[in-house]
């Protein structure tokens, strides 16, 4: 009886943990998709362009690539990238970092999350 009901709970956790991995690998295919129709004029992954380059963002200090020219508000952020910080910014970048030069928003917060997903994936780090 032990142990069916230590592998009944395995069983629950290994399906949580699978929906919830199977629920990042979606929200970083969509994020891919927003990424092109709603970054990709200023942005790429590997070269700056009127944004900077993003490999490497999540976990990076803000403003920090040494051949971008950032705004002088975000090269002197304390911020580093993580969910909540690129939540934020992503919300409404001049109101997170005032005198920053972004000048897009991106105001569903599952749009965000799935950006942020794919931000965070592989293709990205
Ligand atoms: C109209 C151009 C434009 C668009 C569109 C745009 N960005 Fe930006 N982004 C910028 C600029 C310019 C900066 C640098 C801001 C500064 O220096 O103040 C920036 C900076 C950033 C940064 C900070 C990077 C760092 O190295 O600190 C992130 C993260 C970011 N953008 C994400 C995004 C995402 C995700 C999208 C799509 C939803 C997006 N941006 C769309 C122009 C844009």
């Amino acid at each position: 009886m032990r142990t069916l009901i230590g592998a009944g709970l395995i069983g629950a956790f290994v399906l949580v943990a699978g929906v919830a991995t199977a629920a990042s690998v979606n929200d970083a295919a969509r994020g891919a998709k927003l990424y092109d129709a709603r970054c990709s004029a200023c942005h790429s992954v590997d070269q700056n362009l009127i944004g900077p380059r993003h490999r490497g963002v999540y976990g990076r200090r803000a403003g920090s690539l040494v051949d971008y020219q950032y705004s002088d508000a975000l090269s002197h952020s304390p911020i580093v990238w993580n969910d909540d910080t690129l939540d934020r910014w992503l919300a409404s970048p001049r109101s997170f970092v005032p005198g920053s030069r972004m000048c897009i928003k991106v105001s569903a917060s599952d749009d965000r999350r799935a950006l942020i997903e794919y931000l965070k994936s592989d293709a990205v780090r």
